[in-house]
């Protein structure tokens, strides 16, 4: 795993934002892979810069995201759906028609997953995924668990993850208990990985998906096995690295 170390996450920002304007320069069709919380902010801002300063056109590009809430609608301020139009793409001239975010609505959630698996094979596979990091090592919604879990599916929200989405609802009863989220083998599948990490309170989570052992306890340990994967880390969440 290649890692970088930034002073702050808007220095992070610009740097993973250039990557992706890179890949979008490089390969005008190529497939994004998005996720959504308060770590790829930076990077979606300075993408919508790069965007404005004309340095980079969005309209044949596709994406996926990660994941999203079961049992929340699409207008829902929280919903990862809503997330992504308020934070990037009402803002980069990307079609709406080639976005997809999980939408974990029908009778059979199985069969959404399945047919969001084969969706982006379909669409050939994502050429370039960011990722965030939860403080448990989770990425997207891979919880620790005893198994790497393969491809995208129904996940019960760990007590950690609930504590930490409470800031983003009126109250902890109001964040769903459910996730339809992008397996650990759906994101492996990526040709090229970037995932960032920031803040003190990041620091052990990413020491362990670095420095420890490969496990699914920490899921994001796993990336140690992709051959292009890059972590971004500020000087806050670098701190345990030794
Ligand atoms: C979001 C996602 C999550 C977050 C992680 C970190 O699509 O998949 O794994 O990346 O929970 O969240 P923040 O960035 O809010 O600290």
């Amino acid at each position: 795993m290649n890692v970088q170390v930034y002073k702050d996450p808007a220095q992070i920002g610009k740097a993973v934002a250039t990557l992706f304007a890179a890949q979008v320069v490089k390969n005008p069709d190529c497939i994004l892979g998005m996720a959504t919380g308060s770590t790829p902010l930076p990077t979606y801002g300075a993408l919508v810069e790069l965007y404005e300063q004309g340095v980079v056109d969005f309209s044949t590009v596709r994406s996926f995201n990660l994941d999203e809430y079961v049992g929340i609608s699409r207008s829902h301020e929280q919903s990862y759906y809503r997330f992504m139009f308020d934070n990037l793409f009402s803002k980069i001239n990307i079609k709406p028609e080639n976005v997809q975010v999980p939408f974990p609505a029908s009778e059979n959630l199985e069969d959404d997953c399945a047919a969001y698996d084969a969706a982006i094979d379909a669409a050939g596979g994502v050429d370039l995924q960011i990722l965030g990091i939860g403080h448990n090592g989770h990425i997207a919604f891979n919880e620790p668990a005893s198994v790497f879990p393969f491809g995208t599916h129904i996940v019960d929200l760990t007590q950690s993850t609930i504590e930490a989405n409470k800031r983003f609802f009126d109250s902890i009863d109001d964040v769903p208990r459910r996730a339809m989220t992008m397996g650990i083998g759906t994101i492996m599948k990526a040709r090229e990985i970037v995932i960032v990490a920031t803040g003190a309170d990041k620091a052990d989570a990413a020491c362990a998906m670095i420095n420890g052992p490969v496990d699914p306890q920490c899921p994001a340990s796993v990336l140690q096995l992709h051959p292009a994967v890059t972590a971004f880390l500020d000087e806050a969440s670098a701190s345990r690295l030794g």
